[in-house]
């Protein structure tokens, strides 16, 4: 059975990504480690929608999550034809402080499990004929690092933009076309799960979006084949910007914009 995969879409954009591919007659495999949310959020879309949808319950901390996953779609027929690599967090601490297993546990959600589980689909979508990747990057990986916390968070980001370039560089010719997907302040359950909600909470409200738009620009951009895809026209405007101010200009004006978070 062709099914999307989407990993993270007990909340936030994931969410949204689901019911949105939903509605438009997708099947999904659903990826979190909430199972309560995974079940009644499956009963929902599938009482809504005339779609298919399984869950599977997984920890992408976990190096085996990938294995698993794709087992799990092999035993229940699952031609996986579209995966979107969404779940992520950040760690709300000084990279001198978080323990080595922290900061690797983050990254593998955030970068590893994105690689892991392209890589392990991608001979699978070559031989079907094609298939899209949308990876959930940020506009983190464009925008001057924090001085404080989560100081990998934009340089993972960074990397997975890279990762997308290089996925479509080596298998555009078999028809598998990547998109990151790049938001910016977005109002999910993002902050308050990592306790910077009082940070977002000084950002302007101009500057945020709500899940559900970044869901329809990430899709939209999918549809088009686009391979970086900045949401909302103030997020673009501002990353263009980037391009012509220097550095400590941007920080400046993005410590004035976003909470203090240059300090
Ligand atoms: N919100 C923003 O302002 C913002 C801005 C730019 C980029 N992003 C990116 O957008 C993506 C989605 O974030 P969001 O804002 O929608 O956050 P969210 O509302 O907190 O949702 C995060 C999702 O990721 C899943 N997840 C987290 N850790 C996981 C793990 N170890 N294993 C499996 N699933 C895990 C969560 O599911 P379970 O807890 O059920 O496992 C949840 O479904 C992330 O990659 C984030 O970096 C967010």
């Amino acid at each position: 059975m062709k099914t999307t995969m989407i990993t993270g879409p007990t909340a936030g954009i994931g969410k949204s990504l689901a019911y949105q591919l939903a509605e438009r007659g997708e099947n999904l495999l659903l990826v979190a480690r909430r199972e309560d949310r995974l079940k009644s959020i499956s009963i929902d879309i599938e009482t809504k929608f005339n779609v298919k949808v399984k869950f599977i319950v997984a920890d992408l901390t976990l190096p085996e999550a990938p294995k698993q996953i794709y087992a799990f779609c092999k035993n229940e027929g699952l031609d996986i034809s579209t995966l979107v690599l969404n779940a992520g967090y950040q760690i709300n601490t000084r990279l001198d402080e978080a323990s080595l297993e922290e900061e690797e546990a983050c990254l593998r959600v955030l970068g590893l499990s994105v690689i892991m589980q392209t890589k392990i689909h991608l001979k699978d979508l070559v031989k079907r004929g094609g298939g899209n990747i949308m990876v959930v990057s940020s506009i983190a990986a464009f925008a001057p690092t924090s001085n404080e916390f989560a100081v990998l968070y934009g340089p993972v980001k960074t990397f997975m933009n890279r990762f997308v370039e290089a996925i479509n560089s080596a298998y555009n010719k078999d028809n598998i076309y990547a998109t990151s997907v790049c938001p910016g302040f977005t109002i999910t359950e993002f902050h308050e799960m990592s306790g910077t909600q009082d940070r977002m909470d000084k950002v302007p409200s101009f500057m945020k979006m709500s899940a559900d738009d970044v869901a329809t620009e990430g899709i939209i951009g999918m549809d088009k084949k686009k391979e970086i895809v900045i949401t909302g026209a103030l997020n673009r405007f501002l990353m263009n910007l980037l391009r012509f101010f220097p550095r400590p200009l941007i920080k400046i004006i993005g410590n004035a914009l976003a909470g203090g978070r240059y300090k």
